[in-house]
Protein backbone atom coordinates (compact mmCIF):
# COMPACT_ATOMS: atom_id res chain seq x y z
CA UNK A 1 0.00 0.00 0.00
CA UNK A 2 1.30 3.12 -0.57
CA UNK A 3 -0.53 5.83 1.23
CA UNK A 4 -2.31 7.41 -1.84
CA UNK A 5 -5.40 6.69 -1.62
CA UNK A 6 -6.63 6.78 -5.13
CA UNK A 7 -3.36 4.31 -5.89
CA UNK A 8 -4.46 1.90 -2.77
CA UNK A 9 -8.65 1.95 -3.66
CA UNK A 10 -7.76 1.79 -7.22
CA UNK A 11 -5.15 -1.57 -6.39
CA UNK A 12 -8.27 -3.00 -4.40
CA UNK A 13 -10.87 -2.44 -7.11
CA UNK A 14 -8.66 -4.42 -9.72
CA UNK A 15 -7.89 -7.25 -7.45
CA UNK A 16 -12.13 -7.33 -6.45
CA UNK A 17 -12.89 -6.57 -10.22
CA UNK A 18 -10.62 -9.96 -11.20
CA UNK A 19 -12.33 -12.02 -8.79
CA UNK A 20 -15.80 -11.08 -10.10
CA UNK A 21 -14.64 -11.41 -13.58
CA UNK A 22 -12.79 -14.91 -13.22
CA UNK A 23 -16.01 -16.08 -11.61
CA UNK A 24 -19.03 -14.66 -14.03
CA UNK A 25 -16.75 -15.85 -17.29
CA UNK A 26 -16.86 -19.34 -16.38
CA UNK A 27 -20.65 -18.50 -17.26
CA UNK A 28 -20.45 -15.66 -20.10
CA UNK A 29 -17.92 -15.72 -22.77
CA UNK A 30 -17.21 -12.02 -23.68
CA UNK A 31 -19.04 -11.95 -26.93
CA UNK A 32 -16.15 -11.08 -29.43
CA UNK A 33 -14.33 -13.27 -31.96
CA UNK A 34 -15.95 -16.91 -31.91
CA UNK A 35 -17.78 -16.21 -29.32
CA UNK A 36 -19.76 -13.32 -30.52
CA UNK A 37 -23.23 -13.12 -29.53
CA UNK A 38 -26.51 -10.31 -30.80
CA UNK A 39 -27.66 -8.42 -27.30
CA UNK A 40 -24.41 -6.62 -26.43
CA UNK A 41 -25.56 -3.15 -27.59
CA UNK A 42 -23.92 -0.48 -29.51
CA UNK A 43 -21.07 -2.14 -31.51
CA UNK A 44 -17.74 -0.26 -33.65
CA UNK A 45 -15.51 -0.92 -35.92
CA UNK A 46 -13.09 -4.16 -34.33
CA UNK A 47 -9.49 -2.94 -35.00
CA UNK A 48 -10.51 1.14 -34.10
CA UNK A 49 -12.38 -0.85 -30.81
CA UNK A 50 -8.69 -2.52 -30.20
CA UNK A 51 -6.89 0.46 -30.87
CA UNK A 52 -9.35 2.46 -28.27
CA UNK A 53 -9.17 -0.22 -25.53
CA UNK A 54 -5.84 -0.91 -25.32
CA UNK A 55 -3.83 2.20 -26.18
CA UNK A 56 -4.61 3.88 -22.68
CA UNK A 57 -2.46 1.06 -21.36
CA UNK A 58 0.24 2.52 -22.92
CA UNK A 59 -0.76 6.31 -22.68
CA UNK A 60 -1.78 6.29 -19.21
CA UNK A 61 1.15 4.43 -18.36
CA UNK A 62 3.30 6.83 -20.20
CA UNK A 63 2.22 9.87 -18.74
CA UNK A 64 2.11 8.89 -15.00
CA UNK A 65 5.90 7.46 -15.52
CA UNK A 66 7.08 10.87 -16.86
CA UNK A 67 5.09 13.27 -13.97
CA UNK A 68 7.36 10.57 -11.57
CA UNK A 69 10.39 11.16 -9.48
CA UNK A 70 12.11 7.82 -10.55
CA UNK A 71 11.62 7.87 -14.93
CA UNK A 72 15.84 8.23 -15.54
CA UNK A 73 16.89 4.93 -13.49
CA UNK A 74 18.42 2.01 -15.82
CA UNK A 75 15.93 0.00 -14.15
CA UNK A 76 12.82 2.04 -14.41
CA UNK A 77 13.52 2.95 -17.98
CA UNK A 78 13.90 -0.66 -18.58
CA UNK A 79 10.26 -1.57 -17.35
CA UNK A 80 9.13 1.30 -19.19
CA UNK A 81 10.49 -0.44 -22.53
CA UNK A 82 9.82 -3.49 -21.66
CA UNK A 83 5.53 -2.23 -21.21
CA UNK A 84 5.61 0.17 -24.38
CA UNK A 85 7.24 -3.26 -26.29
CA UNK A 86 4.08 -5.22 -25.76
CA UNK A 87 1.49 -2.08 -25.34
CA UNK A 88 2.71 0.09 -28.16
CA UNK A 89 2.62 -3.59 -30.31
CA UNK A 90 -0.79 -4.53 -29.21
CA UNK A 91 -2.30 -0.73 -29.58
CA UNK A 92 -1.09 0.64 -32.64
CA UNK A 93 0.74 -2.62 -34.40
CA UNK A 94 -1.68 -5.31 -33.60
CA UNK A 95 -5.09 -4.45 -34.96
CA UNK A 96 -4.29 -3.44 -38.22
CA UNK A 97 -2.12 -7.33 -38.42
CA UNK A 98 -5.37 -9.35 -37.46
CA UNK A 99 -7.82 -10.74 -40.48
CA UNK A 100 -11.11 -9.05 -39.90
CA UNK A 101 -13.74 -8.89 -42.47
CA UNK A 102 -14.52 -5.73 -44.22
CA UNK A 103 -16.93 -3.69 -41.70
CA UNK A 104 -16.68 -5.98 -38.92
CA UNK A 105 -17.88 -5.07 -35.38
CA UNK A 106 -17.32 -5.42 -31.57
CA UNK A 107 -19.70 -4.33 -29.20
CA UNK A 108 -18.98 -1.53 -27.51
CA UNK A 109 -19.34 -2.31 -23.84
CA UNK A 110 -16.55 -4.47 -24.74
CA UNK A 111 -14.53 -1.75 -25.69
CA UNK A 112 -15.26 0.53 -22.76
CA UNK A 113 -14.89 -1.82 -19.92
CA UNK A 114 -11.65 -3.19 -21.59
CA UNK A 115 -10.23 0.52 -21.91
CA UNK A 116 -11.06 1.24 -18.43
CA UNK A 117 -9.12 -1.80 -17.35
CA UNK A 118 -6.34 -0.69 -19.39
CA UNK A 119 -6.44 2.66 -18.40
CA UNK A 120 -6.25 2.11 -14.75
CA UNK A 121 -3.81 -0.70 -15.04
CA UNK A 122 -1.60 2.05 -16.99
CA UNK A 123 -2.37 4.53 -13.99
CA UNK A 124 -1.08 1.99 -11.25
CA UNK A 125 1.72 0.28 -13.08
CA UNK A 126 3.29 3.70 -14.53
CA UNK A 127 3.09 5.30 -11.32
CA UNK A 128 4.07 2.67 -8.84
CA UNK A 129 7.45 2.71 -10.56
CA UNK A 130 8.16 6.44 -10.26
CA UNK A 131 5.93 7.17 -7.80
CA UNK A 132 6.13 4.46 -4.84
CA UNK A 133 8.68 2.31 -5.64
CA UNK A 134 11.86 2.91 -3.51
CA UNK A 135 13.80 -0.49 -4.78
CA UNK A 136 13.73 0.17 -8.39
CA UNK A 137 17.35 1.47 -8.50
CA UNK A 138 20.48 0.30 -9.30
CA UNK A 139 21.40 -1.97 -7.15
CA UNK A 140 18.08 -3.20 -8.31
CA UNK A 141 19.85 -4.11 -11.54
CA UNK A 142 21.72 -7.23 -9.77
CA UNK A 143 18.70 -8.78 -7.69
CA UNK A 144 18.10 -12.35 -9.61
CA UNK A 145 14.34 -11.23 -9.03
CA UNK A 146 15.13 -8.73 -11.91
CA UNK A 147 16.99 -10.88 -14.15
CA UNK A 148 14.53 -13.87 -14.22
CA UNK A 149 11.44 -11.37 -14.56
CA UNK A 150 13.59 -10.39 -17.65
CA UNK A 151 13.64 -13.54 -19.10
CA UNK A 152 10.56 -14.93 -18.11
CA UNK A 153 9.23 -11.34 -19.93
CA UNK A 154 10.89 -12.30 -23.32
CA UNK A 155 9.93 -15.67 -23.28
CA UNK A 156 6.26 -14.83 -22.66
CA UNK A 157 6.60 -12.06 -25.01
CA UNK A 158 8.27 -14.23 -28.51
CA UNK A 159 5.28 -17.28 -27.30
CA UNK A 160 2.44 -14.57 -27.22
CA UNK A 161 3.12 -13.31 -30.39
CA UNK A 162 4.42 -16.17 -32.24
CA UNK A 163 1.32 -17.67 -31.65
CA UNK A 164 -0.67 -15.36 -32.74
CA UNK A 165 0.93 -14.81 -36.25
CA UNK A 166 0.64 -18.81 -36.46
CA UNK A 167 -3.15 -18.28 -36.43
CA UNK A 168 -3.14 -14.87 -38.88
CA UNK A 169 -1.05 -17.48 -41.56
CA UNK A 170 -4.01 -19.45 -41.00
CA UNK A 171 -6.49 -16.58 -42.64
CA UNK A 172 -3.28 -16.14 -45.48
CA UNK A 173 -4.20 -15.44 -49.42
CA UNK A 174 -6.66 -12.91 -48.44
CA UNK A 175 -8.98 -14.67 -46.14
CA UNK A 176 -10.81 -13.04 -43.28
CA UNK A 177 -12.70 -15.25 -41.28
CA UNK A 178 -13.03 -19.24 -40.73
CA UNK A 179 -11.13 -21.28 -38.37
CA UNK A 180 -8.75 -24.13 -38.81
CA UNK A 181 -6.40 -25.93 -36.59
CA UNK A 182 -3.61 -24.73 -35.55
CA UNK A 183 0.11 -26.44 -35.17
CA UNK A 184 3.93 -25.72 -34.22
CA UNK A 185 5.19 -24.19 -31.50
CA UNK A 186 2.91 -23.74 -28.36
CA UNK A 187 0.00 -25.22 -30.06
CA UNK A 188 1.54 -28.61 -29.66
CA UNK A 189 0.70 -28.70 -25.54
CA UNK A 190 -2.15 -26.38 -25.75
CA UNK A 191 -4.99 -24.57 -27.39
CA UNK A 192 -4.13 -20.95 -26.39
CA UNK A 193 -0.58 -20.48 -26.25
CA UNK A 194 -1.21 -16.77 -26.79
CA UNK A 195 -2.87 -17.05 -24.09
CA UNK A 196 -0.40 -18.54 -21.96
CA UNK A 197 2.71 -16.23 -23.59
CA UNK A 198 0.28 -13.18 -22.04
CA UNK A 199 -0.08 -14.52 -18.42
CA UNK A 200 3.70 -15.23 -18.92
CA UNK A 201 4.97 -12.32 -20.17
CA UNK A 202 2.79 -10.38 -17.11
CA UNK A 203 4.37 -12.95 -14.64
CA UNK A 204 7.37 -11.60 -16.11
CA UNK A 205 7.19 -7.77 -15.43
CA UNK A 206 5.51 -8.39 -12.17
CA UNK A 207 8.70 -10.42 -10.96
CA UNK A 208 11.38 -7.86 -12.07
CA UNK A 209 9.16 -4.76 -10.99
CA UNK A 210 8.28 -6.83 -7.64
CA UNK A 211 5.36 -4.68 -7.28
CA UNK A 212 1.86 -5.72 -6.31
CA UNK A 213 0.19 -3.51 -9.07
CA UNK A 214 2.12 -5.93 -11.39
CA UNK A 215 0.77 -8.92 -9.63
CA UNK A 216 -2.70 -7.05 -9.88
CA UNK A 217 -2.37 -7.31 -13.85
CA UNK A 218 -1.36 -10.98 -13.07
CA UNK A 219 -4.26 -12.24 -11.23
CA UNK A 220 -6.46 -9.99 -14.14
CA UNK A 221 -5.19 -11.47 -17.19
CA UNK A 222 -5.34 -15.11 -15.44
CA UNK A 223 -8.95 -14.16 -14.34
CA UNK A 224 -10.04 -13.03 -18.32
CA UNK A 225 -7.71 -15.66 -20.10
CA UNK A 226 -8.21 -18.79 -17.69
CA UNK A 227 -11.80 -19.10 -18.54
CA UNK A 228 -11.76 -18.24 -21.98
CA UNK A 229 -9.36 -20.78 -22.62
CA UNK A 230 -10.87 -23.50 -21.59
CA UNK A 231 -14.40 -22.09 -23.45
CA UNK A 232 -12.12 -22.32 -26.76
CA UNK A 233 -10.34 -25.30 -26.09
CA UNK A 234 -14.39 -27.03 -25.82
CA UNK A 235 -14.84 -24.83 -28.89
CA UNK A 236 -12.03 -26.80 -31.06
CA UNK A 237 -13.22 -29.98 -29.46
CA UNK A 238 -16.63 -29.84 -30.54
CA UNK A 239 -15.87 -27.94 -34.11
CA UNK A 240 -12.84 -30.45 -35.11
CA UNK A 241 -13.39 -34.41 -35.16
CA UNK A 242 -9.72 -34.57 -36.13
CA UNK A 243 -8.59 -32.32 -32.87
CA UNK A 244 -5.06 -33.53 -31.21
CA UNK A 245 -7.25 -34.95 -27.81
CA UNK A 246 -3.75 -34.47 -26.30
CA UNK A 247 -3.64 -30.84 -26.13
CA UNK A 248 -4.57 -28.86 -22.94
CA UNK A 249 -6.94 -25.94 -23.08
CA UNK A 250 -3.46 -23.61 -21.30
CA UNK A 251 -1.26 -24.86 -18.87
CA UNK A 252 0.71 -28.00 -20.97
CA UNK A 253 -0.17 -31.13 -18.79
CA UNK A 254 -2.68 -29.39 -16.42
CA UNK A 255 -5.02 -27.57 -17.90
N1 LIG B 1 -4.31 -9.26 -20.94
C1 LIG B 1 -5.57 -9.62 -21.14
O1 LIG B 1 -6.38 -9.62 -20.21
C2 LIG B 1 -6.02 -10.01 -22.53
C3 LIG B 1 -7.39 -10.20 -22.78
C4 LIG B 1 -7.79 -10.59 -24.07
C5 LIG B 1 -6.84 -10.77 -25.07
N2 LIG B 1 -5.52 -10.57 -24.81
C6 LIG B 1 -4.52 -10.80 -25.87
O2 LIG B 1 -4.97 -10.28 -27.10
C7 LIG B 1 -4.64 -11.14 -28.18
C8 LIG B 1 -5.91 -11.53 -28.96
O3 LIG B 1 -6.83 -12.14 -28.08
P1 LIG B 1 -8.08 -12.94 -28.65
O4 LIG B 1 -8.91 -13.32 -27.46
O5 LIG B 1 -8.69 -12.20 -29.78
O6 LIG B 1 -7.32 -14.25 -29.23
P2 LIG B 1 -7.79 -15.39 -30.25
O7 LIG B 1 -9.17 -15.83 -29.96
O8 LIG B 1 -6.70 -16.42 -30.25
O9 LIG B 1 -7.84 -14.63 -31.68
C9 LIG B 1 -6.73 -13.95 -32.20
C10 LIG B 1 -6.94 -13.71 -33.71
O10 LIG B 1 -6.77 -14.93 -34.42
C11 LIG B 1 -7.99 -15.31 -35.08
N3 LIG B 1 -8.12 -16.76 -34.84
C12 LIG B 1 -8.25 -17.37 -33.64
N4 LIG B 1 -8.29 -18.70 -33.77
C13 LIG B 1 -8.20 -18.96 -35.09
C14 LIG B 1 -8.19 -20.17 -35.87
N5 LIG B 1 -8.28 -21.36 -35.29
N6 LIG B 1 -8.11 -20.06 -37.23
C15 LIG B 1 -8.00 -18.84 -37.81
N7 LIG B 1 -7.98 -17.67 -37.14
C16 LIG B 1 -8.09 -17.72 -35.78
C17 LIG B 1 -9.09 -14.49 -34.43
O11 LIG B 1 -10.14 -14.26 -35.33
P3 LIG B 1 -11.66 -13.97 -34.84
O12 LIG B 1 -11.61 -12.62 -34.16
O13 LIG B 1 -12.45 -13.99 -36.11
O14 LIG B 1 -12.03 -15.07 -33.87
C18 LIG B 1 -8.34 -13.20 -34.07
O15 LIG B 1 -8.21 -12.38 -35.20
C19 LIG B 1 -3.92 -12.36 -27.58
O16 LIG B 1 -2.53 -12.18 -27.72
C20 LIG B 1 -4.31 -12.31 -26.11
O17 LIG B 1 -3.30 -12.85 -25.29
C21 LIG B 1 -5.11 -10.19 -23.57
Amino acid sequence: MTGNMVFDYLLIGVFAAAAFSGLALFFIDAPYGRHKSGGWGPKINTRLGWVLMESPASLVFLYFFLTGENNTSIVAITLLVMWQLHYFHRAFIYPFQIKVKPGDSVPFMVIFMGGSYCAINGFLNGSFISMYSDHLNNEWLTDPRFGLGILLFAFGYYLNKKSDQILRDLRKGGSTEGYKIPYGLGYKYVSMPNYLGEILTWTGFALAAWSLAGVSFVVFTMANLVPRAIANHKWYLETFDDYPKDRKAIFPKLL
